[in-house]
């Protein structure tokens, strides 16, 4: 690594002072860590490619309603647990706009973020039958929600969908189904960490095995509409953001405001869930909890115990947001399109400095190009990637992290700027000038 455009000595002595035992195969926040400590104790900048945080500026019409809310005394006053009913009726016609699916405004419930949305869901979901007592995870996927289930004390298994794509997919999901114990699947959809995203006939697979084994699918729409090869803008214009929801009643979908509308620091999103799982009695859950149906326990019991209701705020703030979407007078998609544009410049230089994509395709439909990809290089395991990358100044996390099977690095595209593009191209060179003898 004599090529290399940093000091090696300087990253082991912080590898060392942060006590990570194998770079390859730290935690995210270790790499940030990691990468932070380097940085802070020399005039080096990575290339950071390690967190999924947004790098654009918030919506504006949020900020503005926000401060609004805020100059007319909202935070002296405890937001509905449920959230404010302007909040729910947007989110209830957002879902109509760019779904195309009917959910009750009822069932459209803020939470700090889909973060919390997924937490509260995952502790209903666990005891809505004590038969079923385990999560079925369709990797690879977000690894936070596993540490979720960690820190509840359920179960879980899961399993990496890249050779299980298409017609395969029914006969490996239902592996795990038919056994009886599995209450909900979980994915997300634009995927992170791989961008793939389920066409509508593995939808319709999904949805029809929740029907015949009565699992609640929770689909993770974190990235909403930003699968760039389809235009997915208009309010109440197909084409509309594919959803499993078309396929069974039994689903909650997490729209997170974070990356649409790059309002990540604000913690918030919306939690939907079909009228027919809101209104859903389930025995053992009433008895675990004490209350009534399904949506009634998630917000009366779970979301008060947690966080009682969400920043009320910011619940204004997504008010305006959706309203602009709805009406139209606001673009979402066209906001983030950037990380699609960053995406397609940025695979081309890895590729053409000896790495590989890993996953590749829908099927045989190429990936878009969106907020993250995969790739790998000939001959390095994942976590041996991510260590020899931290070398010459580029960060990112091993895909092991996210329940993939493949050997490859996880590359987040929010924090390159173009006017970065260059040193990243050159980071690549050199790497590929020692490794490729
Ligand atoms: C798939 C997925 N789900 C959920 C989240 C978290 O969303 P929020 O910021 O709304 O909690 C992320 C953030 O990176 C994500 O990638």
């Amino acid at each position: 690594m004599n090529n290399s455009p940093l000091d090696k000595n300087l990253v082991e002595e912080k590898i060392k002072e942060l006590r990570i035992p194998d770079v390859g195969k730290a935690s995210i926040r270790e790499v940030v860590a990691l990468v932070n400590a380097v940085e802070e104790a020399s005039d080096f900048k990575y290339i950071r490619m390690e967190m999924g945080v947004p790098g654009l500026p918030p919506a504006q019409v949020g900020v503005d309603a926000e401060k609004a809310a805020l100059d007319r005394g909202v935070a002296a006053i405890y937001p509905m647990v449920d959230g404010i009913k302007p909040l729910k009726a947007e989110a209830s016609k957002f879902i109509k706009n760019f779904l195309d699916i009917d959910v009750a405004a009822a069932g459209c419930i803020p939470t700090t973020g889909s973060m919390q949305g997924t937490y509260a869901a995952f502790m209903a979901a666990g005891n809505t039958n004590r038969e079923k007592d385990t999560l079925l995870f369709v990797d690879p996927g977000f690894p936070v929600q596993k540490q979720q289930m960690m820190v509840l004390g359920l179960k879980y298994e899961t399993f990496d969908v890249f050779n299980f794509r298409g017609e395969k997919l029914k006969a490996k999901l239902e592996e795990f189904l038919s056994k009886g114990n599995i209450h909900s699947i979980v994915y997300s959809n634009p995927n992170n960490p791989s961008w793939i995203c389920f066409n509508e006939e593995e939808l319709q697979t999904i949805g029809g095995l929740a029907n015949k084994y009565d699992v609640i699918v929770m689909e993770d729409l974190a990235y909403f509409g930003m699968d760039f090869r389809t235009d997915f803008s208009k309010p109440g214009e197909a084409p509309f953001q594919p959803s499993v929801a078309n396929y069974t009643d039994n689903y909650m979908l997490f729209v997170s405001s974070s990356k649409i509308f790059s309002y990540a620091g604000q913690r918030i999103g919306i939690m939907a869930i079909s009228d027919q799982l809101f209104n859903r009695d389930y025995p053992d859950l009433q008895e675990r909890f004490m209350g009534t149906s399904f949506g009634a326990t998630i917000t009366l019991r779970l979301l008060y115990s947690l966080s009682s209701g969400t920043s009320h705020s910011a619940q204004w703030a997504l008010t305006a947001m959706l309203e602009a979407v709805n009406q139209g007078s606001f673009n979402f998609v066209e906001g983030v399109k950037a990380y699609g544009e960053r995406a397609k410049v940025m695979k081309a230089m890895f590729l053409n400095h000896g790495f590989g994509m890993v996953y590749k395709t829908d099927l045989d439909v190429p990936i878009a190009d969106g907020f993250y990809f995969t790739i790998n290089y000939p001959g390095m395991t994942g976590n041996e990637l991510v260590a020899n990358l931290l070398y010459y100044g580029v960060s990112a996390i091993a895909l092991d992290n996210t329940g993939s099977e493949e050997e490859g690095v996880r590359a987040c595209v929010s924090f390159v700027l173009p006017p970065a593009f260059p040193k990243l191209d050159e980071r690549l060179r050199l790497f590929n000038e020692n490794f490729s003898n």
